[in-house]
């Protein structure tokens, strides 16, 4: 298995453990950084890979780099060649996760909106515990961040202090996992993905206005879900309760990709095994990520 030796600081490649940022800059000091997570799928029986959908990723950073005011430092184009140099000099030989962070590294006020550099890593997947048999989610008392306070639509890691709590607490009440709710009581997401569950035979996911990052792993769901089957996707609030109504539920994300939820707050969801619409949408998924021939070329750079 390939090793995460090389990582990129600004431009520059580097041995791995020679990164470093100063721990008075602003992103230590005011969690001013922005980040992306993507992966490079290992195309089956070639050396050549996948990277999904990196277009979209970049313009999701590049709103959250102008809502928290960061000069404008990079353009997409010079950031994607960025990430192929990287993927490259760390020769993998089997699929890559890649964290983007891009930060403000000078130190300063709260206002200071620049220095900005960035740090590219490439990391070898790591094995999906739930991916198979699906995870337990309870539901948490702390509630999403709102969109008028620290924008869940924005990428930026400071979100994560809210997504930590609502963890800890999950896996410290005996659950895989926690499902969030917004401030007024609707279905969130998970502290790291967004949830789709299945009802009577309906796919359903809380809108973009539910305070979620509006997930580009949601977006492929959704728009391959409506293509292969013909029916919309349900976009909208959620109760709690409609919750343990459903027959199946599923998690996804970039990171996440798709996991199934077999139970919620212990109520277990259809006959508790993993559901066959969350099955067949894992497999496209993997397929529209992965296949060179798979509708959406648009999505994959091939690298
Ligand atoms: C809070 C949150 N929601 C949803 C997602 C899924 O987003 P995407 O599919 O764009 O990776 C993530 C991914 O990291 C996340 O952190």
């Amino acid at each position: 298995m390939w090793k995460s030796d090389i990582i990129m600081m600004n431009g520059e490649l580097m041995p791995f453990t020679d990164a470093h940022i100063h721990p008075l800059s602003l992103a230590v000091t005011y969690a001013t950084t922005v980040f992306e997570g993507l992966r490079a799928y290992h195309v089956p029986d070639t050396n050549q890979f996948s990277l999904f959908r990196v277009e979209e990723h970049l313009k999701r950073l590049k709103v959250g780099m102008k809502v928290m005011r960061f000069e404008d430092t990079y353009d997409n184009q010079y950031l994607t060649d960025c990430l192929i140099n990287l993927i490259r000099a760390n020769k993998p030989d089997s699929d890559v996760y890649i964290k983007l962070l891009v930060y403000i590294e000078g130190q300063g006020l709260l206002a200071t909106t620049g220095p900005v550099g960035f740090t590219a890593a490439a990391m070898p997947r790591k094995k999906a515990v739930f991916a198979e048999h699906g995870m337990s989610l309870g539901v948490s008392s702390w509630r999403r961040l709102s969109d008028n306070a620290s924008p869940p639509r924005i990428k930026a890691t400071a979100n994560y202090h809210n997504a930590r709590l609502a963890v800890h607490q999950a896996k410290l009440d005996g659950y895989d996992g926690a499902l969030m709710l917004t401030p007024d009581d609707y279905v969130s997401e998970a502290p790291i993905a967004c949830f789709f569950m299945v009802r009577d035979g309906k796919l359903i996911t809380p809108s973009c206005s539910s305070n979620i990052l509006e997930g580009i792993t949601r977006d492929t769901v959704i728009t391959c879900y409506q293509e292969t089957t013909g029916n919309q996707v349900e976009q909208r609030s959620i109760d709690r309760s409609e919750l343990y109504f459903a027959d199946e539920a599923f998690l996804c994300g970039t990171g996440q990709e798709i996991i199934p939820v077999t139970s919620i707050d212990h109520l277990s969801l259809g006959d508790g095994n993993v559901g066959p619409i969350t099955d067949k949408i894992r497999q496209d998924y993997f397929t529209i990520v992965r296949d060179p021939n798979a509708d959406h070329k648009e999505w994959r750079t091939l690298i």
